[in-house]
């Protein structure tokens, strides 16, 4: 039987570790039919301490089954967040000649120094498996990299690069990106840096991930940098930001397309709402898609969740695509479509709005465990606010104002929020260029959690919320008239 505590605030269909505490996905990979992900992990609290790779694997992206911890500190630290490849060929010589090593890239925290005020605390070191990621074994003459004299020099994020011919090293150091080449994953040397008064610095700069990524509906590659900081989000707090730009083995340069993006935006944001942090890809995804998972939670709050026994929830794996027009260029996220085939029962609607409408009502799906497409057609300057609430008159509401330009998410009254830090003081929105006639909301709700892709991903907005019990019914409302609401509601049988 559930706990108390799981019934309220487990999620039905996002991935949690059984106990103790998560925050950053790591090391993803994919073989022979199974996606790894690794997280960080304290196994024996509810907060953040000595931090251990955890694992978790799926054949879907959907169900996961937690493994045993992967990476335990060692005498030379924390194991900080990083990354993995399958070395077909064996670059790393880590091979028995039988086994494809699997080697993760990963940051020494060494907790002692950072008492002692050194400057190098963090270093990159390697592990590898010779049994398709089940047991590791760290490489003998770790660190692999050792720390220049900069503070901050983490989250080691590694590719092969088929231009190159070499693997290619991303490392959030401080106030920017290092790129480092190696042909081995042992030996490795600086090849540039981008960011330096570029982009979003609120915080330091965290968990980078580079790949390419081709403009929907063309043949032409360019290269995506996302970048995580902590703080400095749009609605506070840890956020992801990206760039645009090409890589040649080398160097990575701002597209000039983005670069006048960048100069109006100031800031590009992979995701506006305030719960997900650390987001990285697999590099390599079957079928060249490019998919991703975040920490679903923000430093603000993360230790002060209202659950005891463990801590964060992952975002759901999402595909990523990359499309250009005037205005410039965007990252768009969509679940992915595994997702579909978890579709139980399924409710449509199709109505004039007039007022107010009720969307899904109690009984009809298990709206803590749902999918929803909604289309608004005919909008007008106005607001329209969908709510999902309880018998109790607890709710989260988000929707779009028409007339000033954003979504937005209000979990000002959606249960539990008097804990930790900066929960719910504000609304938080996303920022939109125009006005729209017709739009598109595709929704996630899990018990605890709220994942809106507006316009097929062009903006995201996650958020987290702890509800006394579970929501039931969703309805949406607008001071407008005639505009045409269609929606799609789908239960998603997970467990
Ligand atoms: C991001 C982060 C990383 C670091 C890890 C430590 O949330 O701060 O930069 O490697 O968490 O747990």
């Amino acid at each position: 039987a559930q706990s108390k505590e799981d019934q309220r605030y487990r999620p039905n269909y996002h991935f949690t570790p059984k106990s103790g505490w998560m925050n950053d996905p790591n090391g993803m990979f994919y073989l022979n039919g199974t996606y790894h992900l690794f997280f960080q992990h304290y196994p024996d609290s509810n907060k953040w301490g000595p931090m251990h790779w955890g694992h978790a694997t799926s054949k879907d992206l959907i169900r996961w089954e937690e493994q045993p911890i992967a990476l335990f500190p060692d005498q030379l630290g924390y194991i900080f967040s990083g990354s993995a490849v399958v070395d077909t060929n064996n670059t790393s010589g880590l091979g028995d000649g039988k086994n494809v090593p699997i080697v993760a890239i990963f940051t020494y925290h060494d907790i002692a120094k950072e008492k002692a005020n050194q400057v190098d605390v963090e270093s990159q070191g390697i592990a590898y498996s010779l049994d398709k990621g089940k047991t590791w074994v760290k490489y003998s003459n770790n660190p692999v990299l050792r720390n220049p004299g900069i503070r901050d020099f983490r989250d080691p994020k590694v590719f092969w690069d088929q231009q190159s011919q070499q693997w290619i090293m991303t490392l959030a150091a401080q106030d920017r990106a290092h790129f480092y080449g190696s042909k081995n994953l042992k030996d490795w040397s600086l090849l540039s840096e981008f960011g330096k008064e570029i982009g979003a610095h609120g915080g330091v700069w965290e968990c980078p991930d580079l790949f390419p990524v081709k403009i929907k509906g063309t043949n032409e590659q360019k290269w995506a940098l996302i970048i995580s900081i902590n703080p400095g989000g749009p609605n506070g707090g840890s956020v992801a930001q990206y760039f645009i730009g090409d890589f040649d083995g080398k160097t990575f340069t701002m597209d000039p397309h983005f670069t006048q993006q960048l100069a109006r935006e100031k800031a590009v944001w992979l995701d506006w709402g305030k719960d997900n942090y650390a987001p990285v890809t697999w590099d390599n995804a079957p079928e060249g898609k490019r998919l991703m998972i975040g920490w679903m939670s923000n430093w603000d709050y993360a230790q002060d969740v209202p659950t005891e026994k463990w801590r964060s929830a992952t975002t759901i794996a999402r595909e990523i695509t990359l499309t250009k027009n005037e205005e410039g260029y965007k990252l768009r996220s969509m679940p992915v479509s595994q997702l579909s085939k978890y579709r139980g029962k399924s409710i449509s609607k199709n109505k004039v709005l007039a007022k107010e409408m009720l969307l899904v009502k109690k009984d009809e799906l298990n709206l803590a465990q749902s999918a929803m497409t909604i289309n608004l057609k005919d909008l007008k300057e106005d607001t329209y606010t969908f709510t999902a609430s309880n018998a109790l008159g607890e709710k989260i509401s988000f929707g779009i104002n028409n007339k000033d330009h954003y979504l937005f998410i209000d979990r000002q009254n959606s249960g539990k929020t008097n804990f930790g830090n900066n929960f719910s003081t504000k609304i938080s929105k996303a920022q939109l260029s125009k006005s729209y006639s017709e739009v598109s909301f595709n929704i996630l709700l899990d018990k605890t959690s709220l994942e809106i892709f507006f316009n097929n991903g062009e903006e995201v907005m996650t958020e987290i919320f702890f509800p006394t019990k579970p929501y039931t019914a969703l309805s949406v409302s607008s001071d407008a008239r005639g505009t045409s609401v269609s929606m799609e509601g789908h239960q998603l049988n997970i467990k």
